[in-house]
């Protein structure tokens, strides 16, 4: 396994629609483990193939199984287990949504900002699963809200192309002065 580099925003491959996958193969199977690697490292909870620098439609994800409205807005709920849903999903399509749902999203491409995102809060996924099966995935809460993030970066689109111009330029501006000063330092 390798730690991949994070292409960061203003980068051309993070705005392009990314090339659908043939056959999974090993070489995808290896692209998983170091996507997911990389984005352990970098305490994500999701990550597109394009934002390693990679033009296939491949997302990665591991976050916990939580209806938003519920426990993530009252604080995580002390000493239960939340399982954690994984998922390495090669060609992902949206088949279905319902309801709406708003969180605070940030992305490891834009390091240091984050902005509530108005999503679906349930959603159908077809896709192929590591080994080339055909999976659909019944998403809800915080697994919906990652697979739409993840699913709109295989479609060139950042969580800022969501919000109003003025609020995106507002947060582009603040995330280029930082990038700008940390370069200085
Ligand atoms: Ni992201």
């Amino acid at each position: 396994m390798a730690l991949l580099e994070i292409l960061k925003y203003p980068h051309p491959l993070l705005k392009k629609r990314a090339s659908a996958v043939g056959a999974a193969d090993s070489s995808i199977k290896s692209l998983m483990e170091d996507m997911l690697e990389t984005m352990y490292h970098n305490k994500g909870v999701g990550l597109a193939a394009n934002q390693v620098g990679v033009d296939k439609r491949v997302i990665v994800l591991d976050a916990p199984k939580v209806e938003i409205d519920t426990e993530i807005a009252e604080g995580k709920p002390e000493g239960k287990e939340v399982e954690r849903v994984i998922l390495k999903l090669v060609n992902p399509e949206v088949a279905g949504v319902s309801g709406e749902i708003r969180y605070e999203e940030g992305c490891l491409s834009l390091p240091g900002i984050t902005a509530y995102v108005k999503r679906d809060k349930n959603m159908v996924v077809k896709a192929q699963d590591e080994d080339g099966r055909n999976v659909e995935i019944n998403a809800s809460g915080l697994i919906s809200i990652v697979l739409q993030h993840e699913i709109d970066h295989i479609n060139g689109i950042l969580f800022v192309d969501r919000l109003s111009r003025l609020r995106r330029e507002l947060i582009l501006r603040k995330f280029k002065k930082a990038m700008e000063a940390e370069r200085v330092l």
